[in-house]
């Protein structure tokens, strides 16, 4: 069950500032197979959002090269036709940004129909069983998918949430209409930017398990975008770390909680408690991902975040090294960096 659903060859996404072009996604290779929740992790501005959109073919000014294979096909050079048809179909997204997914003058309730409408085929074979025997094109059928849908993203009141509009709900209720439009076509392969971020804990469980039996009933890839390192170690096949526009680790969820090699990654992993705190003093310098156009484009990225390595640690062009099967780590500065109290 290891079919290849997604490759991604040499992406680079680059948006053009004051004349210039800039690469916020820089030169990423990927694969997310079936059945595979790939999560990508990585600070504000390291490029996962513009990953994602470039993989749905949502940017609108970006300059993107490289290859998008989605089952042997290139979205990177479908036409918009061809990419609308595979969108919020086979291919969805939960949006970072619930508020920009949704129409402010449009009832919920006719907003989720409109996908289910837009995509009968697929919809046939919903999961409501409440809505069995009942014709596909019957609009009594898709309004019980809908309060269905609604339900399941732990909607309190679908009734009631199904005639009102956007702007009338919570950020967390907007999120989960959100979860509920993308899943409700169930994708075979589905991007979730954030997807339980402005959620309680109680609904994120709840979101993160729909997700999880959206994997494994039908056998969709998943990536899976957050900061949550918790959610990762609980929902993750495969972890990709990202800095700066770049893969700077990836490997499975396994060998990288036991053996994670990056500086960048090993600093993330230490941020989560363990109960032997005595390695989380100062691991990196605190800091953000540059802007854009002051990104370090030569050399290791992270380099000034680890100022006491010395240089020839770092490679001047620095590749993926493969440390265990499967898992690989950019740069050689990983082989000498160790916490300052090891
Ligand atoms: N349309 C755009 N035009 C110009 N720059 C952009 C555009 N979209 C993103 N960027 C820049 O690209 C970089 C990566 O942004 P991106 O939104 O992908 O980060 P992210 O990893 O998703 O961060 P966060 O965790 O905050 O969501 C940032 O420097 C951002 O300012
Ligand atoms: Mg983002």
């Amino acid at each position: 069950m290891n079919e290849e659903l997604l490759t991604i060859e040499n992406l680079s996404t680059s948006f053009p500032i004051a004349g210039q072009l800039y690469a916020a996604v820089d030169d990423v290779n990927l694969t997310v197979k079936k059945n595979e929740i790939l999560a990508i992790v990585g600070e504000s501005g390291s490029g996962k959002s513009a990953l994602a959109f470039s993989i749905m073919g949502l940017h609108t000014r970006a300059q993107i090269q490289g290859h998008i294979y989605y089952k042997g096909q290139n979205l990177a050079t479908m036409s918009p036709a061809e990419l609308n048809r595979l969108r919020g179909n086979e291919v969805s997204m939960i949006f970072q940004d619930p508020l920009s997914a949704l129409n402010p003058l449009m009832m919920i309730g006719e907003q989720i129909e409109e996908v289910l409408l837009l995509h009968e085929s697929k919809s046939k074979t919903a999961r409501s069983s409440k809505g069995s025997g009942q014709t596909r094109h019957s609009k009594k059928f898709r309004k019980e998918q809908t309060l269905d849908l609604l339900s399941q993203v732990g909607i309190p009141r679908p009734e009631y949430t199904y005639g009102q509009y956007p702007h009338e709900l919570s950020g967390g209720m907007r999120q989960r209409v959100v979860i509920a439009m993308a899943i409700a076509n169930q994708p075979h392969l589905l991007i979730a930017d954030e997807p339980t971020t402005a959620l309680d804990v109680t609904i994120q469980l709840q979101i993160l398990e729909l997700i999880r039996r959206l994997k494994e009933q039908m056998e969709a890839g998943i990536i899976l975008i957050t900061h949550d390192l918790g959610v990762v170690a609980e929902m993750a096949d495969r972890v990709a770390v990202m800095y700066a526009g770049q893969i700077v680790e990836i490997s499975s969820i396994h060998s990288l909680m036991s053996n994670a090699k990056h500086p960048y990654t090993r600093s993330l992993m230490s941020s989560i408690p363990t109960g032997n705190e005595k390695k989380t003093k100062l691991h990196v310098i605190q800091g953000v991902v540059p802007s854009l156009q002051h990104l370090p484009r030569q050399g290791c990225r992270f380099r000034s975040r680890i100022p006491w390595i010395e240089e020839a640690a770092h490679e001047a062009d620095p590749q993926m090294h493969e440390v265990e099967p499967g898992h690989y780590v950019r740069c050689t500065c990983y082989k000498h960096f160790h916490f300052l109290d090891e």
